[in-house]
């Protein structure tokens, strides 16, 4: 029956053409059109009688009847391709919760487009079917090698697996030459090519954000880079994390030529200058506000198109866009240190010579206070940066002494 369905329809869809170029002609036309109506009625109802006939005779044949596999070639491709989906999904279940939630590999070929919807997606029921224990999805972003990897491997060392995962985006043709039993192990993402000060770097930040929010586990975002270091142990991390009303997302009015000096007005007015925020690219986002920022295309175009050098996209476009929807869940404050006391357009980058148990200290008690679900607190940050990688050895050597991992 569906097969007959399918023949109406498709000869259906031709008469159109016909009629419409008789109509226009005198009543001879008309005769045409009825003759044309005629003979295509009794097309319909010989097709309908000669192919139950022949199914009726040939049935038994099935496929290898070559009538059939001439005129019914594409219906025959279809129909197979359901049996083979049928099949599959009775061995292997395609829609199973364990697939759904866990991706046993990064890799996928989802454009940032495809990527970008389905990490939008967000369940309307509050209550999950399985152990969600709420996870920090530690986002790597780099050009190529992680000089400081040994010592995030000690901070990840002996931490529950479940409650934290790695995403790396290093440039396109880098592999992160890890064992097998690193934590970084596949744990890079596909990525595209990164120029660094163009909109091109929000790409790669929402990529990361795109792929960790595809487990449902993830909770919390940060985005670090291949020069920063934790500063505290993992459990002091994550809890301070958790345990936040808000996100940790820098964002203030600079007026000076750095700020307000790379507004566009041709932004207005869907940003006006006085929304206009300037915060580090380092930033820490829950999940709520990181499906905001993937799903949003209306004010990350109109950076792409009018934040160009010299301004920053990564530096204003998600402080601009969370101060003007989401601003009460922002605490305006990054939790990554960084110094920028040496005047200049670089922040000071760390070397091997700086390191020593007072500079720990120093790293996290420099800012004397800050809020915290609106309580002072003394813990600001929670990461510091830039450290040059002849660092690492005394930083490891310092672990345990004072970085408490
Ligand atoms: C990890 O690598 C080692 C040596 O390269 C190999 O012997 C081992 O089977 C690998 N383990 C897994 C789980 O792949
Ligand atoms: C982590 O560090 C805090 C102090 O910073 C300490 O109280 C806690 O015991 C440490 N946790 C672990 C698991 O070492
Ligand atoms: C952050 O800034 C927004 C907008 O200015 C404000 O509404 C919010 O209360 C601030 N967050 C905190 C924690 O003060
Ligand atoms: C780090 O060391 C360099 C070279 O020894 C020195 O110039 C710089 O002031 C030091 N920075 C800090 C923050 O101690
Ligand atoms: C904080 O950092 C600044 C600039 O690096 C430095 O001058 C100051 O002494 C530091 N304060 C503390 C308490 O370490
Ligand atoms: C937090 O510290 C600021 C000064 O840094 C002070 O004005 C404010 O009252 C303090 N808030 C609380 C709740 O203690
Ligand atoms: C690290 O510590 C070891 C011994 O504890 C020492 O021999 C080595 O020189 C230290 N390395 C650095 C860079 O401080």
């Amino acid at each position: 029956m569906v097969r007959n369905r399918e023949k109406e329809e498709s000869e259906s869809r031709l008469i159109p053409p016909v009629s419409i170029s008789v109509a226009d002609s005198t009543s001879i036309s008309l005769i045409k059109v009825i003759s044309t109506l005629i003979i295509f009625v009794l097309g319909i109802v010989i097709g309908l009688v000669s192919s139950f006939h022949l199914r009726k005779y040939f049935s038994f044949e099935g496929d290898q009847f070559s009538f059939k596999s001439i005129y019914f070639e594409t219906e025959q491709f279809s129909s197979r391709d359901n049996e083979m989906m049928l099949v599959n999904g009775e061995r292997d279940d395609c829609l199973s919760m364990d697939r759904f939630l866990r991706q046993g590999n990064l890799i996928h070929q989802m454009t940032d487009k495809e990527l970008f919807w389905r990490a939008s997606l967000v369940p309307q029921k509050k209550e999950f079917p399985f152990r969600r224990a709420p996870r920090v999805a530690f986002m790597f972003l780099t050009r190529g090698p992680l000089p400081m990897l040994p010592l995030w491997e000690r901070f990840f060392s002996g931490q529950d697996v479940e409650k934290y995962s790695i995403y790396v985006h290093a440039l396109p043709g880098f592999e992160l030459q890890v064992s097998n039993s690193s934590v970084f192990y596949r744990r890079q993402i596909p990525s595209q090519h990164v120029q660094w000060g163009s909109v091109s770097l929000v790409d790669a930040e929402k990529r990361l954000l795109a792929n960790a929010l595809l487990d449902f586990s993830n909770e919390r975002f940060v985005l670090i880079s291949e020069s920063c270091i934790p500063i505290y142990n993992f459990s002091t991390i994550y809890s301070y994390l958790m345990g936040s009303d808000h996100s940790f997302v820098e964002s203030y009015d600079d007026p000076s030529r750095y700020g307000r000096g790379r507004y566009s007005r041709w932004m207005k007015p869907d940003i006006r200058l006085a929304e206009w925020r300037k915060g580090s690219q380092w930033f820490e986002i829950r999940r709520n506000l990181a499906v905001r920022v993937v799903a949003d295309s209306k004010y990350y175009l109109l950076f792409k198109k009018y934040c160009k050098p010299s301004c920053y996209p990564d530096e204003h476009y998600i402080p601009t866009y969370l101060r003007k929807f989401y601003g009460a869940l922002n605490a305006n404050r990054t939790i990554t240190y960084v110094d920028w006391s040496q005047m200049g357009p670089h922040p000071a980058t760390f070397v091997a010579a700086n390191i020593t148990v007072g500079f720990i200290h120093s790293l996290r008690n420099n800012v004397t206070q800050c809020s915290y679900n609106s309580r002072n607190t003394s813990l600001c940050h929670l990461f510091a940066r830039k450290f040059d990688p002849s660092s690492l050895e005394p930083l490891l050597n310092l672990t345990s002494q004072v970085l408490g991992f």
